[in-house]
């Protein structure tokens, strides 16, 4: 399903099954980022309707033991048909650096643009550098910090990728 991972990872569309599996592996992941706060934020994001109504739109990468090792839960967009959309995504921290991020973008905006599909959206919190920084480096646009972008006080960047100014290196599902 995605060939460019490190030796001793596989990928597969996501299962129910998985659902406490993520959940239980995000405060580890985003390092405790905004601290409680922050856990009650990450576990409200990834409700199980994720993984029972976006599983095919959406990736799961594991260890040859069955470990997991990374996510990323994304959609085609119901309201825009020319729009796919990421909305959460995490790697292992012991595997960061090592191309398994890329490799799950690379993969949806293959099935994005087997799709149709022409734009990916995502977004990220002002305090997470290094999504912002990984997505920069995946040729998204950024925009500004915007306030109450989620609500009250819960602002946000926007990233913006057109899939037809940046050829997809690998298109698989
Ligand atoms: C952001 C995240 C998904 C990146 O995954 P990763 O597997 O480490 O990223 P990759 O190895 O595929 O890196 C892809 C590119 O982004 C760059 N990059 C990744 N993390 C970076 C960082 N912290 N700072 C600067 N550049 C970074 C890499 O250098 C690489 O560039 P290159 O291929 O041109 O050399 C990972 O750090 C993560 O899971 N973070 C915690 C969860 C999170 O913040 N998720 C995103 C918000 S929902």
């Amino acid at each position: 399903m995605i060939s460019d991972l490190p030796v001793g990872l596989s990928a597969r569309h996501l299962a129910h099954e998985d659902h406490p599996r993520v959940l239980g592996v995000l405060d580890t992941w985003w390092g405790g980022l905004k601290g409680a706060a922050g856990a009650t934020e990450r576990a409200l994001l990834l409700p199980r309707l994720y993984f029972q109504h976006f599983a095919t739109s959406s990736f799961v990468v594991e260890h040859d033991d069955g470990g997991i090792a990374a996510f990323l839960v994304g959609f085609l967009s119901q309201s825009e048909p020319d729009t796919a959309y990421v909305h959460f995504v995490g790697v292992d921290p012991s595997l960061h650096g090592q191309g398994v991020g890329r490799a799950l973008y690379q993969a949806f905006f293959g099935l994005s643009q087997s799709h149709g599909r022409r734009y990916v959206h995502c977004i990220t919190s002002p305090e997470n550098a290094a999504s912002q920084a990984f997505h920069t480096r995946l040729g998204f646009t950024a925009s500004a910090v915007k306030p109450d972008y989620d609500g009250p006080g819960i602002d946000r960047v926007t990233f913006t990728i057109d899939l037809t100014a940046n050829p997809v290196t690998t298109c698989r599902q």
